[in-house]
């Protein structure tokens, strides 16, 4: 993990309350893996004091950077959103287990729920250049409305099948993208699904996952303080019985076997 004072080399949106930021990093960070994330805070600023947890959207090697996908929630969130050009930013990372890449899973899908998708890009690129077959793998995308469907282009340039749904019909089915998936998984069963999203869908894909026996791997968020372990405010509950009840997301996730939480 490193510590780094790095410039904003663009910061754009990319529709609704969404952004896109690149940012220059040493090289070292180009040996992130998907699902690993990183803490950021503007440099010199005391308010909010803390740095903020968001996952690695893509690692861009002709930029020697990385590029985080954001949703202004909040007070950091909307001053990340000012940023210019040229701006420094203050970062430590890459934090945390990523998703395994398993070589003898073929077939295999990736569910995103709104900005939950910020992994993905950078997972679907990983499975791409380790071999996966694009067209025997497929995206789920579920938001509230069309603004909360992003990086839908992305996938189906690399040739993966995007199944998406908004809650008020706006874009792709009617409905929650749970039942697209099931109704997919009913048709050919995939090896392995990889998630990201609110914790209702990841809660509704590790029963579906489960009564399926299907291995699933989901990204958890929670509200992190220090990111590397220390503070324990990052704890989720675990199935690991009374002795190790809680998981620490920052430590030991943000990525688990979803059989492993208690979701
Ligand atoms: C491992 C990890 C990866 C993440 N990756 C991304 C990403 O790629 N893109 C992205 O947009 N966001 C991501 N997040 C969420 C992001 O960290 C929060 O949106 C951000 O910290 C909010 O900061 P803020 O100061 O703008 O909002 P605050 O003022 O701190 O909070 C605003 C509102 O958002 C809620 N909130 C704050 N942090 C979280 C959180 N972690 N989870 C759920 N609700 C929260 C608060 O309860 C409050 O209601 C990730 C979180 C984690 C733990
Ligand atoms: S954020 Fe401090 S222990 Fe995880």
């Amino acid at each position: 993990m490193f510590f780094e004072q790095n410039r904003v080399l663009y910061n754009e949106s990319v529709g609704g309350s969404c952004f896109k930021m690149g940012i220059s990093c040493n090289l070292r960070f180009q040996d992130a893996l998907p699902g690993q994330f990183i803490m950021i805070g503007i440099k010199d600023c005391c308010d909010p004091l803390l740095r903020r947890p968001f996952s690695i959207h893509r690692v861009v090697r002709d930029i020697d950077g990385i590029e985080l996908l954001y949703k202004v929630v909040g007070r950091s969130t909307q001053k990340f959103s000012l940023l210019q050009k040229g701006e420094s930013v203050s970062l430590m990372g890459p934090i945390g287990s990523g998703f395994s890449i398993i070589e003898e899973a073929k077939r295999i899908f990736m569910v995103a729920g709104g900005i939950g998708v910020a992994p993905m890009v950078f997972l679907a690129d990983f499975l791409i250049a380790h071999g996966a077959d694009p067209k025997n793998c497929g995206l789920f995308v579920g938001g509230r409305a069309k603004d909360d469907i992003l990086c839908v282009k992305e996938f189906e340039s690399a040739d993966i099948p995007v199944f998406s749904t908004t809650e008020d019909g706006s874009y792709g089915s009617y409905g929650l993208i749970t039942s697209l998936l099931t109704d997919e998984i009913a048709k050919d069963k995939p090896d392995i699904i990889y998630a990201c999203g609110p914790h209702p869908m990841l809660k509704s894909l590790s029963r579906i996952a489960a009564e399926a026996k299907i291995r699933c791997q989901v990204s958890i968020e929670s509200v992190m303080a220090c990111g590397v372990g220390a503070c324990l405010g990052c704890a989720v509950c675990g199935c690991e019985g009374d002795e190790h009840p809680f998981l620490h997301v920052c430590k030991d996730g943000p990525v688990f076997e979803a059989d492993l939480l208690k979701l």
